[in-house]
């Protein structure tokens, strides 16, 4: 069966610009939150207190965060991979934060400068601190079906990084896509061995990159494995600057036309979120991939 509702986690003001070369203007970020919390989007990841020099385009996030209203009901986590992200986070008041671990070494090495085992230490006081501070974590785990360095990722890998996140106190765990070469026999086998390995279904979550157009069809195979919350990025934008080969997330237009086909609810404005997405498009200069907000534009 179908969830009757979903819980979208809204990923394009973060996964979404982090690899726009042009720096987004802080009042444009703040005005596509805004836009994105009115169309009906609960929870909008911010932006990622990592290095400046590592991502460029979110080296405003203090500016950002300074200036976006805070909300009953609504959620605004960013991305903290250390405790120097963590000291950021509170300092501005955040409250619900996200760190981002790897299940291969490449890209481990790549993103965060650390082995696998090296990141999870990186990542314990993180976990400890920010929940001592009332503060909800989410932890990622990249490359969990391929890696573009490293081929295919058995799902026993993925299971034991997710399991020591989890371990350490994190209270979701999103399986990301990173390069979009998932399909999804592989999604059900990854989310079933997750469940036996403890992981409750209720705290996982699906993060899909659309690169090869699997992202819909790998969705829909995770609502019926139990899963409830599913990322996505406003007109189709992203791609990780450390993964070769990422390209846009699902788009959230994408995937609420198909949960709305489906009769799931998810709060989400459909036509308010187009617009929304056309007028980031023209602020970045060129059209949205998603389909859906191609389809809806026309005539
Ligand atoms: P490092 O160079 O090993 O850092 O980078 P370090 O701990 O050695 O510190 C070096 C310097 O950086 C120090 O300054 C620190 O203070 C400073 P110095 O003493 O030399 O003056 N520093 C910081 N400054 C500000 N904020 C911080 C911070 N940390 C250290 N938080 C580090 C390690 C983790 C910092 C680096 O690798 C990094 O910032 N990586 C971020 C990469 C990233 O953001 N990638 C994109 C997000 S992941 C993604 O997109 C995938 C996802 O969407 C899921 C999926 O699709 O699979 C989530
Ligand atoms: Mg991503």
């Amino acid at each position: 069966g179908l969830p009757e509702r979903v819980t979208i986690y809204e990923v394009g003001p973060r996964d979404g610009l982090q690899n726009e070369k042009a720096i987004v203007p802080v009042a444009d970020k703040a005005e596509f939150i805004a836009r994105l919390v009115a169309a009906g989007l609960r929870t909008v990841e911010a932006t990622s207190l990592v290095h400046p020099k590592w991502v460029p385009q979110l080296a405003d996030a203090e500016d950002l965060l300074a200036v976006l209203p805070r909300a009953e009901g609504v959620r605004l986590p960013v991305l903290v991979p250390n405790e120097r992200g963590l000291d950021r986070a509170l300092a501005s008041g955040i409250s619900e934060i996200a760190v981002f671990g790897s299940a291969t070494e490449t890209f481990a090495r790549r993103n965060l400068n650390r082995t696998v085992a090296e990141s999870l230490e990186m990542f314990a006081p993180v976990v400890a601190r920010a929940r001592e501070n009332g503060l909800w974590v989410r932890a990622y785990v990249s490359m969990c079906f391929g890696d573009p360095w490293e081929g295919d990722v058995p799902v026993e890998r993925v299971v034991a990084v997710a399991t020591r996140l989890m371990d350490l106190g994190c209270d979701e765990l999103s399986l990301g896509d990173t390069i979009g070469v998932g399909t999804p026999g592989h999604v059900t086998a990854l989310i079933g061995a997750l469940i036996e390995a403890g992981v409750g279904v209720d705290r996982l979550a699906v993060h899909f990159h659309d690169t090869y157009g699997q992202a819909l069809s790998n969705t829909l195979a995770a609502l019926r494995a139990g899963v409830t919350t599913v990322d996505a990025s406003a007109g189709g934008l992203g791609g990780c600057p450390y993964a070769e080969s990422a390209t846009g997330n699902l788009a959230t237009e994408d995937l609420v036309w198909m949960l709305d086909g489906l009769g799931v609810e998810t709060g989400v404005d459909l036509p308010a979120l187009v617009e929304t997405s056309r007028w980031m498009a023209g602020r970045l200069g060129r059209p949205s991939p998603s389909r859906v907000v191609q389809a809806l534009s026309r005539g």
